[in-house]
């Protein structure tokens, strides 16, 4: 899928009438659907000071509930800044979701000034995140951000 078909993609989803859930658990799909390597994608919001697991595409996961400064997604909110990990064995504090995980990229999503959430992303392959996929998801982050504000205010 070309990146212009993408961005079409998710501004359909998300004008769509469907729920704050429904319209990101979409956009996952969508995502998940338009690049081979990405085995799991997923949002985290920022709720309470925690991140909490939203909606996602790909196997289940026992962590919906992330505190700041753990893992890859706890650490980009510390941080305040995205994160691409090439080889999550060669990290001390990753959260292993799926033990076939190999890299992971997390882009920070921003509402009116103040990180809501987080796009998290798996992929099965070592190095399979580029900045392009980085300077893609920070656009995408910008046309879900209200939803996930949305979502967020009501975990
Ligand atoms: N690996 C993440 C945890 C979330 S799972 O990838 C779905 C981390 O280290 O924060």
């Amino acid at each position: 899928m070309s990146r212009a078909d993408i961005f079409q993609r998710v501004e359909r989803i998300v004008i769509s009438k469907a729920s704050d859930r429904e319209s990101l658990k979409s956009v996952a799909e969508a995502l998940r659907e338009a690049a081979l390597s990405w085995d799991w994608v997923g949002f985290y919001l920022l709720a309470g000071g925690v991140l909490k697991l939203g909606p996602y595409s790909g196997e289940p996961t026992d962590f919906t509930r992330i505190e700041i400064g753990d893992g890859v997604c706890g650490t980009a909110v510390a941080e305040d800044r995205n994160q691409i990990v090439d080889d999550v064995r060669a990290l001390d504090n990753y959260i292993a979701c799926s033990l076939k995980t190999r890299s992971e990229i997390v882009v920070l999503i921003r509402h009116e000034g103040n990180v809501v959430g987080q796009f998290d992303i798996d992929s099965d392959e070592r190095a399979a995140f580029t900045e392009e996929d980085e300077t893609l998801l920070e656009e995408l982050a910008q046309i879900v951000a209200p939803r996930c504000a949305s979502l967020a205010a009501a975990l």
